[in-house]
């Protein structure tokens, strides 16, 4: 058992899902896995382990941000020796080419955040993807008849930002989109050797306010879910 997670040692799976609402675990759990049990009830942020297609799989929320997802990835590598992380999540489009519903595979994160400063106060870091990780998630999309989107996307401390034009200079230099969490964790995979991708479908765009219904929400992340239990 970790701080956060209530878990034995071994309970967990190498390859964990990691979407930022724990309900949505739970729906991932009970929508795609077989001999499901729940091991994680610390602050309701579930995490399940199951079986998908005869592989032992988890799922486990992270919360929104970088700090709270932090929490939990460096538990799940430090003390659990999970291998492979793949965020869930949404996020909000910043190019005018990239629309509701559509599904990203984040390259890299760049960010406004603090917290790497902190690890590396002389330099940038720049957080990757695993590049195994994001050429399978294309493959398997692709199969499937979705063509994903693939860059850079931008880790905001800020979901609700006092200026307004805040992304736009990020969008002048090719990020796609916003989300905030993907920073940390391709940094705290390459600090575990780890393998890790965020795939995000975007739910909102910042160009012409438009936002997905809570139905499209739903299937289309459910669509992303089974891209992530393929991999
Ligand atoms: N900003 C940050 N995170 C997000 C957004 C956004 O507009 N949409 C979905 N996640």
């Amino acid at each position: 058992m970790s701080l956060h997670i209530g878990a034995a040692k071994g309970e967990i799976a190498k390859r964990v899902l990691l979407p930022g609402d724990p309900l949505r675990a739970k729906a991932i759990a009970e929508n795609f896995l077989s001999d499901t049990h729940c091991y994680n009830k610390i602050r309701n942020m579930f995490g399940y382990t199951g079986s998908y297609k005869g592989e032992r799989v988890s799922v486990q929320g992270s919360g929104m941000g970088i700090p709270s997802l932090s929490i939990y990835v460096n538990e799940l590598l430090n003390e659990y020796d999970v291998k492979q992380l793949i965020r869930v999540g949404t996020c909000g489009s910043i190019q005018q080419s990239i629309g509701i519903g559509d599904i990203i595979l984040a390259i890299s994160g760049s960010t406004h955040s603090n917290t790497n400063n902190l690890r590396f106060p002389n330099g940038n870091y720049a957080p990757a993807a695993d590049f195994f990780l994001l050429r399978s998630a294309y493959d398997i999309a692709v199969n499937m008849g979705i063509e994903p989107i693939i860059g850079n996307v931008f880790s905001s401390d800020l979901f609700y930002n006092d200026d307004p034009g805040h992304w736009e200079k990020w969008a002048e230099y090719g990020v796609l989109a916003l989300e905030m969490e993907t920073s940390g964790l391709y940094t705290l995979a390459a600090k575990y050797h780890a393998q890790a991708l965020t795939i995000l479908t975007v739910s909102d765009h910042l160009l012409s306010g438009e936002q997905a219904t809570a139905e499209m929400r739903e299937t289309q992340f459910m669509e992303m879910a089974k891209i992530a239990l393929e991999l």
